[in-house]
């Protein structure tokens, strides 16, 4: 993702691995559909392209009227907030990004941009830090396998779950393994895509081999991103992420969560009260069933909640919190 003169820069995440097309979007509305319909997508790049669009919608509002762009930003804001439900790094850029906006005189452009570009770089360093920290727990551990795209394609760069595993590669874990992640296929399309541009060696299973590896021994962690992490720890992930959690713990595989402190939402009290999204049946179902009056359907909901006691540490820029639950996670409050 990238900020030019035109607008946002952004690589269309559908199209790959085959297409590697970037397409430049204007307006926060145009930035709204983007994120709505998964050209971009994971939770901090979901954000920071937020962050982006409320730039240009003070832009183009600006532009309009330079009395009222307050206001007028009002709309920009409700549709960027109505594009995805569940990863709370949306809301937090956009409440940062809100919040700027009453200290601003005249153009509010130049300050908004400043304010979106660090947002964008701090998870970039966020990204490194945990990289590093997050690596370093793996002592003697020898294989991984991740869910899901967490790599630069989700984030301002390098990644979370991903970053990890970039980190923990270059500190001799070899055996790297990624979950297909269906139905969009954010791992065999985008993990193992990044992964093979930076060299590093990977195998892909299916979803439903991942108990299977875990019962071989060859993987001794599963790293995996978030969405939103409640206050008492509770994770919300890409769809698949609880059973891996579930698995792990039958098969003594320890279970790693890695967020920058902005996918933390404290006002929610547990993972009971995340909003899960459910997307088209069309992404899931054949369409030879997409006809009238036909007796299937599917049902698509792509995240799930995994209860804190599944999790044995959560990684953040912070720090990182062992077997969390509500006491350990308040260490992480920038209030603490
Ligand atoms: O539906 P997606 O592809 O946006 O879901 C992405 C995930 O679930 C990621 O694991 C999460 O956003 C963390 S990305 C660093």
């Amino acid at each position: 993702m990238q900020w030019g003169e035109q607008g946002l820069r952004l690589l269309d995440q559908r199209r790959l691995p085959g297409a590697v097309e970037y397409e430049t979007f204007d307006s926060a509305l145009g930035v709204a559909e983007a994120i709505a319909s998964m050209r971009v997508r994971g939770a901090p790049a979901i954000g920071i392209a937020a962050a982006y669009g409320v730039v240009l919608a003070a832009r183009q509002r600006y532009r309009e009227n330079p009395s009222t762009w307050r206001e007028a930003i009002g709309l920009d804001l409700n549709a960027l907030a109505g594009s995805r439900p569940t990863a709370v790094n949306l809301f937090w850029a956009l409440e940062r990004m809100r919040s700027e906006t009453g200290k601003i005189e005249g153009d509010p452009e130049p300050h908004l941009l400043q304010v979106a570009r660090s947002i964008h770089d701090d998870d970039i360093s966020a990204n490194r830090a945990m990289g590093e920290m997050g690596a370093s727990q793996f002592a003697g551990a020898s294989g991984v396998l991740t869910h899901c795209n967490t790599g630069s394609l989700a984030t301002g760069g390098y990644g979370t779950a991903l970053g990890v595993v970039r980190s923990a590669y270059r500190r001799g874990v070899s055996n790297i393994f990624a979950t297909e992640t269906r139905p969009w296929l954010q791992g065999a399309r985008l993990t193992v895509w990044e992964l093979e541009q930076d060299g590093i060696p990977a195998t892909l299973i299916a979803d439903s081999a991942a108990a299977y590896l875990m019962k071989t021994g060859v993987v001794q962690w599963i790293v995996v991103g978030a969405d939103r992490i409640a206050a008492n720890g509770d994770t919300a992930n890409k769809i698949g992420t609880y059973a891996l959690a579930v698995a792990a713990r039958h098969h003594g595989v320890k279970f790693m969560v890695v967020a920058p402190t902005s996918t933390i939402d404290w006002t929610t009290e547990s993972g009971e009260s995340i909003r899960i999204e459910e997307r088209d049946q069309s992404e899931l179902l054949n369409p030879y069933f997409a006809k009238p009056g036909c007796v299937i359907k599917a049902w698509n909901p792509v995240f799930d909640v995994t209860p804190a006691e599944l999790i044995d540490c959560i990684v953040t820029e912070r720090g990182i919190v062992r077997n969390p639950d509500r006491q350990a996670m308040r260490a992480l409050r920038a209030d603490a």
